[in-house]
């Protein structure tokens, strides 16, 4: 990678030449003043020194020259010159007498006369050289001052000593701060400038690869001033970066926000890092507390089948190595939303280095959908049941009527004198095809295939009736009770079904309360067009998962051969057909109430049917392709006082009725029958006689085929199997509906 940072050429000064520079201004600074001082203090030194030695030798001259003066001897006093001249180099020197004459001298012409009381040592500035001026009185012991010594030295050579060490100090000082200096640059350049260079280079190849650098400006900087606009740079980046992090995390956590699963991270040890609002709804805690908290604590695990606590596998998942496959598996999990079903899925987070640095995991609530769909491969079922159902229906229906209808023939047949015997055997034939009438009756109901007879019931009168009949049937030690507080109890229905609905909550409920109870039928209007019955027991009452199956068909908790299981299935299915709904609400030791809710209706009740055989006459044509049915209808009408003709199908009842129509009365027509439709031959007996009085028969139909027909001027619809007073009724009421048959 290329440094976006040149470092040469630089014009200003780097740090290494300013560190040079820093430390020969600072620290050499002191030095050159000490020494320069000190050479100051030579000098002087020097001076004294050249000083002393010359008065020295002006004091000796002195002396030397006391006896010359004394006897005047020129020639000696120029050997004490000589001497002296050869202990100290003067420039000029002179012996002046008592008189201050002149005597000897050296160096020059004569000098002036002069006398010299005292000794003195001066120093005469002299434009072209300094000299120093040394009077010493010449001192006899008898006769006192005799004369004068005087010299003069120059001071030429002190002073070029003087510059010479001044050069000399200068040339060390020279050396000692250069040296000083350079180690210092260097070490100023291996310690601090090269790294700070380095951190420059790393700092601006950190963002150089990212923006283009700007060349120009870079070159002209030193060390500290790109070290500066590098962190600038950096910082700039940096800042930018932070706020680029802040906004795709803001962005992150919008979309995990947006979410309709459940996202929750943990760390490596599966404690939650985070997790998102849908999350925390399921487990019941705020996002802010989760943190940290182990992720088991928080989520209660369990197995769809059967329920069982489950762990999961997190710290495998965590470990480094495959860990086992969660994803896919559906887990209930039990939190404030009740029990949830969800589908897990997992990723794990990696660090830069693909090291496992913790986990994500994503439960996605499928509880919804598994119940529609438990629904649907119910309400399946359900079809499947119903079909089967309608399927045998028609034949046992009509095996029915003949075991039925020959059982009632037989009873009404039989001699006093055989009464005794054979009375409870009939009974007994007779109870058997009602039960298994009413089994057909409930796995039709059921599955919504009944026909239900549409007329005004009042629901009271029902209820009534079915307290009436449960008294009898029932253990004595059920107590019921009825609170018929409904102002107004007409529904649109099946007065015989919503009978059974009743009788069904009715049987059930003395079940549930073995040792006795109370058994309580009320009614009430739960809205203005609404009427609610409830069936309240003080039984056992249903444990919860049993609950959500009791309208299950064949779901029984009764001994096998004890219970069918179809009951509350056909109770639901009457319900429904009518419109309405059922609720169930039950309390384990204390009771349950079931609640039938029906739409009410404001039409006029019909009259009563009452329960009374209705003897007749005329001629009935009966049209069955069922041996059984149509033998036993023919017996039971003859019983009645009619005279019957019974063909086996539609063609053959069209024949005859062609041949004597107007003899009929009544045709009573089955429902199916091979060859010739219900439709064609009912259409065939109109166009023979459209007046014709048409009564029909079914083990079991399609709804719309009776509407179709009833329309079209069928009398009414007599379902098989039918009792002999039901015959004798439905035979008497469609030939007594009007003079002709609505057309
Ligand atoms: N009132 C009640 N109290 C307690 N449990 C009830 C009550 N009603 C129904 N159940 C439970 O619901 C189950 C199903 O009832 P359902 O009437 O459909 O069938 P069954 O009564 O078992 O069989 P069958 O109705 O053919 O006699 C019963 O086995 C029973 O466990
Ligand atoms: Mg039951």
């Amino acid at each position: 990678m290329s440094s976006a940072l040149p470092r040469e050429p630089r014009r200003r000064l780097g740090l290494r030449t300013r560190t040079f520079l820093l430390v020969i201004t600072c620290a050499t600074l002191p030095v050159l003043l000490v020494t320069l001082r000190n050479v100051v203090r030579f000098q002087a030194a020097l001076e004294l020194e050249f000083t002393a030695r010359a008065e020295l030798v002006a004091q000796q001259l002195a002396r030397g020259s006391v006896e010359g003066l004394v006897i005047e001897d020129e020639r000696l006093l120029d050997e004490q010159l000589d001497a002296a001249s050869e202990s100290a180099s003067a420039e000029h020197m002179a012996i002046h007498d008592a008189d201050g004459l002149p005597v000897a001298w050296r160096g020059g012409p004569a000098p002036p006369a002069r006398s010299c009381a005292e000794p003195s040592t001066q120093l005469r500035p002299d434009p072209a050289e300094e000299l120093l001026e040394i009077e010493r009185p010449v001192l006899d012991p008898k006769h006192g001052a005799i004369g004068c010594v005087r010299m003069q030295f120059s001071l030429a050579p002190v002073r070029e000593d003087s510059r010479e060490a001044l050069l000399d100090a200068l040339l060390l000082w020279l050396g000692v701060t250069g040296t000083l200096g350079a180690l210092g640059a260097y070490y100023v350049g291996y310690r601090v400038s090269e790294p700070i260079l380095a951190l420059v280079d790393r700092a601006s190849a950190f963002w150089a690869s990212r923006e283009a650098a700007d060349e120009s400006q870079r070159s002209s900087k030193d060390e500290v001033e790109l070290l500066a606009r590098s962190f600038d740079a950096l910082a700039d980046r940096v800042n930018t970066s932070l706020s680029e992090l802040t906004e795709s995390e803001q962005r992150l956590q919008s979309t995990l926000n947006a979410i309709g699963d459940a996202v929750i991270a943990t760390d490596t040890l599966g404690g939650v890092a985070w997790m998102n609002p849908v999350a925390s709804r399921l487990t019941g805690v705020r996002v802010e507390d989760a943190r940290g908290r182990p992720l088991d604590e928080l989520l209660t695990v369990r197995d769809p089948i059967g329920a069982e606590p489950l762990a999961l596998p997190l710290s495998e998942l965590l470990s480094e190595g495959a860990g086992p496959e969660l994803s896919g598996r559906p887990l209930l999990i039990d939190g404030p939303l009740g029990r949830r079903r969800v589908v897990p899925s997992h990723a794990l987070i990696l660090d830069s280095v693909g090291a496992r640095d913790g986990l994500v995991l994503v439960l996605h609530d499928v509880t919804e959908q598994h119940e529609l769909q438990a629904q649907l491969a119910q309400r399946d079922k359900m079809d499947a049941l119903g079909l089967l159902a309608s399927g045998v229906a028609h034949d046992f229906n009509n095996m029915l009527t003949g075991i039925l209808g020959g059982a009632e023939l037989l009873r009404a047949t039989i001699s006093p004198e055989e009464e005794e015997d054979a009375l409870p055997f009939i009974e007994l034939i007779s109870d058997a095809a009602e039960r298994s009438a009413e089994l057909t009756a409930q796995l039709l109901s059921f599955s919504r295939k009944s026909h239900v007879e549409l007329s005004p019931v009042d629901v009271h009168a029902s209820v009534r009736e079915a307290v009436a009949l449960l008294r009898r049937s029932l253990d004595k030690r059920v107590q019921i009770q009825t609170r018929l507080d409904a102002a107004h109890a007409t529904v649109i229905g099946d007065r015989g079904r919503l009978l059974s609905a009743l009788i069904n909550l009715g049987v059930n409920a003395s079940h549930a309360m073995h040792g006795g109870g109370k058994l309580t039928f009320s009614t009430r209007l739960r809205e203005p067009t609404q009427l609610e019955i409830e069936v309240r027991d003080t039984g056992s009452g249903i444990s919860e998962d049993n609950l959500a199956r009791i309208f299950e068909p064949f779901f029984t908790t009764k001994k096998e051969g004890k219970g069918t299981g179809l009951g509350l299935a056909a109770v639901q299915g009457i319900i429904e057909q009518h419109g309405g709904s059922v609720a169930v609400d039950s309390e384990l030791g204390v009771g349950t109430s079931f609640y039938l809710r029906l739409p009410l209706s404001t039409r006029e009740l019909a009259p009563e049917d009452g329960d009374e055989l209705v003897l007749g006459h005329g001629h009935v044509l009966v049209v069955d392709d069922e041996r059984a049915a149509r033998v036993a209808a023919q017996g039971m009408l003859e019983t009645l006082g009619y005279r019957v003709t019974a063909v086996a199908d539609g063609r053959e009842a069209l024949r005859v009725y062609a041949e004597r129509g107007d003899a009929f009365a009544l045709v009573l027509l089955d429902m199916i029958m091979p060859g010739l439709s219900v439709h064609e031959c009912f259409a065939g007996l109109r166009e023979l006689d459209p007046e014709v009085r048409v009564l029909l028969l079914s083990g079991f139909t399609r709804e719309r085929d009776v509407r179709a027909l009833r329309r079209a001027g069928a009398l009414g619809l007599l379902t098989k199997p039918y009792t002999r007073v039901g015959l004798s009724r439905a035979v008497a009421k469609a030939l007594a509906t009007g003079d002709a048959p609505p057309s």
